[in-house]
């Protein structure tokens, strides 16, 4: 039977489900559109083809299947994976995933038994979709934490090149975005790249946690057969084997993890996004974002808009969305496996692609955007970013830091009411405010002394921030 559905024609027909025993009457096409996943897990189908090759070796190993149907079953399998990779069957003929299979392990099954006959229904000896979907999920999982991690060394790269570039540029520093100290753009950008090295190892933490291999869990109580998990997590490349059969097929927190991680990531990206919204402004002019990076109006001719920046602030909603989504499935499940937690795929890949995408989107971004230097350094000027340097200078001869703040804060007050600069100040209102003062403290208070004094370590002075600039690239040397 044909059914149209909102996905396209399905057929009921070609892939009877691997539950049909027990049924007399066939599936109804809604309730087959409604309970498939496969538009979700089609995207696992190579792992779960090398999930089911290694699990036809362990079953040949333990005696389960004979040294001829191994090799049937694995040469069919491998048969299957390039028709996919290629999207054409031997004959020529189109092979794609159908779409009207409840799941990509009953598809392959049905193609498997379909390519080599009886041999292929001993692919799932001993084993369970409720395993096969928590290794299938594992193994995807570790992939896409590769791909996602050399995406995040990519954009530490841009941003390392941006701060060497920029280690003298001067910037206003903002808290409350109020002008707060001068700093150097190397400075402030390299604050964003030590929030990426944090995701990048925070994803390393999730990607460890998920290296214990489920399979041999059967549907929640393991199997009665022989079946040797150590081996088939070996060739599988797991770490380890898990220690639990319910806990097993029962938990997707290494979704909830990997997707926590991804939130922070995202948020993180929010807020660089957020910054450079503001920096192209008319009234920062800070960044020009390259016209490859940026749109115009349908209306007005002279707008280049930062969209690129604001749909990844945007779409930091849509990654939460995906969190909450998924930590409310899993709540208040009973152990072991529910048919609810089918709906972890459909979440996690959203969030996952989002900030796949915004990753990428955010490195070319910033990469080709240009800084400008002379307007930044202006930003430095007014403000009195250098309020606090002129405490500092006290504090160096003595005085208690409270006592030099307050000096400093009535000379703020001179200089609004004179409606100059700190440095624009005379020399006698200096002395006038403190005996302290020496002819020197004009050239401590410009932006650029200001910087180059603030030599903590982690602090903007140019030397400091070449230790960054140097423990950042030892990182990406590491991890690439
Ligand atoms: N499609 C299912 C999922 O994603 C696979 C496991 C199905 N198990 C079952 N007993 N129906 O969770």
């Amino acid at each position: 039977m044909i059914y149209m559905t909102s996905h396209g024609t399905i057929t009921t027909d070609n892939h009877a489900a691997l539950w049909h025993g027990r049924f007399t009457e066939g599936p109804n096409a809604a309730a087959v559109e409604f309970e498939t996943s496969i538009f979700e897990d089609m995207r696992m189908a190579v792992v779960d083809i090398e999930g089911s090759i290694a699990h036809a070796k362990m079953l040949f190993k333990q005696g389960l299947i004979s040294e001829a149907e191994k090799k049937l079953i694995i040469d069919g399998l491998e048969s299957i994976k390039d028709d996919l990779n290629s999207g054409k069957d031997k004959a020529g003929n189109p092979f794609t995933v159908d779409l009207s299979a409840e799941d990509i392990h009953s598809f392959i099954e049905a193609v498997l038994t379909d390519r080599i006959g009886e041999a292929g229904k001993k692919i799932h000896t001993g084993r369970s979709r409720n395993d096969q979907i928590a290794l299938d999920e594992r193994l995807y999982l570790r992939q896409q934490i590769r791909i996602l991690k050399s995406e995040i060394i990519k954009l530490l790269e841009v941003l390392k090149e941006i701060a060497s570039e920029n280690i003298n540029t001067l910037i206003p520093g903002f808290t409350h975005m109020q002008h707060a100290q001068p700093v150097t753009l190397a400075h402030h950008v390299l604050a964003w790249a030590w929030m990426f090295v944090r995701d990048y190892s925070r994803l390393c933490d999730a990607a460890k946690r998920a290296d214990v291999s489920p399979i041999g869990s059967g549907a929640l109580a393991g199997s009665g057969l022989p079946l040797n998990r150590k081996y088939e997590a070996e060739l599988l490349g797991f770490s380890e084997i898990t220690e639990n059969s319910i806990d097993t097929v029962s938990d997707r927190d290494y979704y909830l993890e990997t997707v926590s991680v991804l939130s922070i990531l995202q948020m993180h990206l929010s807020r660089a996004c957020e910054e450079i919204v503001l920096w192209s402004t008319v009234e920062f002019g800070f960044i020009d974002l390259s016209e490859k990076w940026s749109t115009g109006s349908s209306i007005m001719p002279q707008k280049k808009n930062p969209d690129f920046a604001e749909l990844i602030r945007g779409k930091t909603g849509t990654v939460y969305g995906d969190m909450i989504a998924l930590f409310t499935m899993m709540k208040a499940l009973p152990l072991s496996y529910d048919r609810d937690m089918q709906e972890d795929k459909a979440s996690f890949f959203d969030a996952y692609d989002t900030v796949l995408n915004s990753v990428k989107v955010f490195t070319e971004m910033i990469r080709t955007a240009k800084w400008n230097k002379s307007v930044m350094a202006l930003g430095c000027d007014g403000g009195y970013l250098n309020a606090t340097d002129v405490a500092d200078y006290l504090v160096r001869k003595g005085l208690p830091f409270r006592t030099a703040h307050g000096v400093s804060a009535s000379l703020v007050r001179l200089a609004i009411e004179k409606k100059c600069r700190l440095e624009e100040l005379d020399f006698s209102d200096y002395r006038n405010a403190s005996e302290l003062f020496d002819k020197d403290i004009f050239e401590k208070i410009t932006p650029v002394a200001c910087v180059i004094a603030r030599n903590t370590d982690g602090g903007p002075a140019p030397k400091k921030v070449k230790n960054q600039i140097d423990k950042l690239s030892e990182f990406i040397k590491m991890n690439k």
